[in-house]
């Protein structure tokens, strides 16, 4: 059997008197492709900051790649887990080139410091731009990137350690349409590649979610509403609770498509 990469146990977080998950229950195996859906504030990136190893539970059990969360040091682990979130982008300091962001993934930091890299890093990271399609903006300052730039350059950098997690948040946000389909092709193309990480991606929009994703969570204000294999999940049902408004949903080409029922 393949290994768990993630294994949560009735985990909750509190902030403010308030639950942002609760009760969550759920595993992630050696070599599934996840996607979390839900409404704006369901708990989603909390969800995956928990998986980052970035937020400490208030309560529940969290063991990622087999490492049990209080009982481990994060900071080992961190390097093992890729992560592409706005929560990482803001604190991307000011005239950092584009470059350097992707090489300083190999130390989970950022900011370029003193850290000594070697050619082989800096033929990984120019492949990994080349491969999301962003080869000419290696030398660019990230924070003059545009918003699909900067999806881009994060997935790269998140790549980077050969994670054996990879998590997405939200990639396609604010990408226009042709920018948002070929970041979902690439994304599909990485999941449908045996040899690319475990992946858990978060979105909106079932839209987004490429072919070649194999699960599904459905979240709302912070608890599970479902989640299994992807079309089992993706249904009328399912998407009606999750996002509290009558949908229908429909599959085309393996993409699905979801809409307000008249
Ligand atoms: N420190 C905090 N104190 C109180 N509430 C918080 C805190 N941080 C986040 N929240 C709330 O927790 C809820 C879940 O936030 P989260 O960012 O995980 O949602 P999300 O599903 O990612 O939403 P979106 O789709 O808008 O990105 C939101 O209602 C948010 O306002
Ligand atoms: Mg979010």
């Amino acid at each position: 059997m393949a290994g768990e990469v993630l294994r949560l146990r009735g985990v909750g977080v509190k902030r403010g008197g308030s639950d942002l998950l609760r009760d969550v229950t759920w595993t992630v195996n050696e070599g599934d492709r996840w996607v979390i859906v839900g409404p704006n504030g369901a708990g989603k990136t909390t969800l995956l900051q928990v998986a980052a190893a970035l937020l400490h539970p208030s309560a529940g059990r969290v063991e990622i790649l087999e490492e049990e969360i209080g009982r481990t040091d994060v900071f080992e682990l961190r390097p093992r887990i890729g992560i592409a979130s706005a929560a990482v982008a803001e604190r991307v300091p000011a005239g950092e080139k584009v470059i350097d962001l992707v090489l300083t993934a190999s130390y989970a930091i950022l900011g370029r410091w003193r850290e000594e890299y070697d050619s082989t890093d800096l033929g990984r990271a120019v492949a990994l731009l080349e491969a999301l399609g962003c080869a000419d903006l290696i030398k660019r300052d990230f924070d003059t990137l545009s918003e699909g730039e900067r999806k881009r350059v994060q997935i790269a950098r998140a790549l980077m350690p050969d994670p054996e997690l990879l998590l997405l948040d939200e990639p396609a946000a604010g990408l226009d349409v042709g920018g948002r389909e070929d970041l979902v092709d690439r994304i599909g193309r990485l999941a449908e590649d045996p040899d690319a990480p475990t992946t858990v991606m978060v979105t909106h929009h079932v839209e987004e979610v490429p072919d070649g994703f194999t699960h599904a969570l459905l979240l709302r204000r912070g608890e599970v509403v479902a989640q299994g294999k992807v079309d089992e999940v993706f249904t009328r049902e399912h998407l009606t609770a999750c996002f509290g408004v009558p949908l229908t949903v429909d599959r085309q080409n393996g993409r699905w498509y979801a809409r307000v029922a008249r």
